[in-house]
């Protein structure tokens, strides 16, 4: 079984809270992993396997909670239905469950690279339309451990719909905190339809995730935004359900788009946990992909500000550079703006972790136009699956590394596209418009 506790990611700190503790954030200022005291056999890969001929057992029949074993921290015997029952949330067994990587034929076409190289995993499929369910399931777990009545998050969209999906199912109540005039027409519905309490902020999303954070130290409510780590544990299944599907022989790379950076950082925790188990020899190389008008994360790893490169070193990474670059940006009175809005953020919460990431996998970021992205998401569309102007960031950057060499001729590519489309009329004005790539004009009769 495993035993669970939370640990400053900062080297120098290290402090550890015990589990049953609803902090995000350590005492020093630094987030915080959930940690497990055993090392997984990787003979669990075979019972992840039988779990799929599920029987009618939720727990099996869910994506996420399949592998629950690798996430136990609540402690529990993860062969013991009634204890599953009483502990894990799970929308019946929906989230994670339709989730897996495709090939997708056009797309490869589009990036230039060969199809059997080319893996694109939709996270749309998932009951509330995006890959939060995965983190959302595990940190509504968390919320109900500690007996929580109220969840609370700022979103772009996605978050909110997860969040307040998996709050009605629970019987919480959840407040959720919203950029004003700047989330897909589709979210915002779902939010109100799962009955959330909507609060608009003026301003963006950076600006709506203090005010949340703010509200929830006040006592207002449970964070469920990426910063929680227990949403990064569930996050974590995703990567799994990749690699399950590739007979757990990694690949040579990972591609996601990048905004809060809780993906990311998922990710880097997920394959470092693997190598550290024995479960995996190579380790993936992460691309991150910003949208150019949301790039904090490729403009400072990359060294365009003050001509440094932002990097992990060592758990010591210079906070002070960051703290300069959202200071300049602010006197200047400069905002993230992408037609991507589930990606239009500016102060990625999640940045230290998500260097470690990069550290860890020797990882890229790398940043395309809303015109770009447009295209990704219509190219994936004519291979007979939806999703979102966000996860159109995946092909569109899958495309350019391929032209410029950086992916070879041989490589193994995996992407996840994060979210179904929730913003019908932005797709269809793409196609009125018949200078974009993939649009097909409406004809009169
Ligand atoms: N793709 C989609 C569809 C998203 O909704 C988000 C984030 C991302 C990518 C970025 O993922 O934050 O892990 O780097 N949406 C959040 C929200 C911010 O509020 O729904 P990340």
């Amino acid at each position: 079984m495993q035993m669970a506790s939370k640990k400053c990611i900062n080297p120098d700190c290290g402090l550890t809270f015990d589990i049953l503790t609803d902090n995000y954030m350590c005492t020093c200022g630094n987030l915080l992993d959930v940690i497990y005291t055993n090392s997984p056999k990787r003979e669990l890969i075979e019972r992840f396997y039988e779990r799929r001929d599920h029987g009618g057992n939720i727990y099996d029949e869910s994506g996420v909670w399949r592998f629950r074993d690798l996430i136990n921290f609540s402690n529990i015997d993860c062969e013991d239905f009634a204890e599953c029952a009483s502990y894990l949330v799970s929308l019946d067994g929906a989230e994670g469950r339709l989730s897996k990587p495709y090939k997708m034929t056009k797309v490869a076409e589009y990036a230039n690279i060969n199809s059997e190289l080319l893996r694109l995993q939709p996270e749309g499929y998932n009951p509330s339309g995006s890959f939060k369910d995965n983190g959302m399931s595990t940190a509504v777990t968390h919320a109900k451990m500690l007996r929580i009545k109220t969840l609370i998050c700022a979103s772009t969209g996605n978050t909110s719909a997860s969040a307040a999906m998996y709050a009605a199912n629970e019987r919480m109540n959840c407040t959720v905190y919203i950029p004003k005039g700047e989330v897909a027409p589709g979210k915002l519905g779902q939010a109100f339809q799962f009955g959330a309490q909507v609060i608009e902020v003026k301003g963006n999303f950076d600006i709506a995730l203090a005010t949340s954070l703010k509200a929830a130290s006040e006592n207002q409510g449970y964070t469920v935004n990426s910063v929680n780590p227990f949403r990064i544990e569930g996050q974590k299944t995703m990567i799994y359900r990749v690699l399950e599907n590739l007979d757990w022989s990694p690949p040579d790379w990972i591609f996601y788009p990048g905004g809060a950076l809780g993906n990311t950082a998922s990710c880097g925790k997920c394959l470092m946990e693997l190598y550290e188990w024995g479960w995996i020899k190579k380790i993936p190389r992460l691309v991150i992909v910003n949208s150019e008008g949301a790039n904090t994360f490729y403009e400072l790893v990359n060294g365009l500000f003050e001509e440094k490169r932002l990097t992990w070193n060592s758990g010591r990474p210079d906070l002070t550079l960051i703290n300069r670059y959202y200071k300049f940006h602010d006197a200047i009175g400069k905002v993230p703006k992408t037609q991507a809005t589930a990606i239009q953020i500016g102060k990625p919460a999640n940045i230290v972790k998500a260097l470690r990431a990069l550290n860890f996998t020797n990882g890229l970021v790398t940043q395309v136009s809303d015109k770009e992205m447009a295209d990704g998401m219509s190219v994936v569309g004519l291979n007979g699956f939806d999703c979102e102007m966000a996860s159109g960031a995946v092909p569109a950057a899958v495309k350019k590394l391929r032209e410029r060499g950086v992916i070879a001729n041989d490589d193994l590519v995996v992407g996840i596209l994060t979210g179904r489309q929730k913003d019908p009329q932005l797709v269809v004005n793409y196609h009125l418009n018949p200078n974009n790539r993939f649009a097909n004009p409406p004809s009169e009769a």
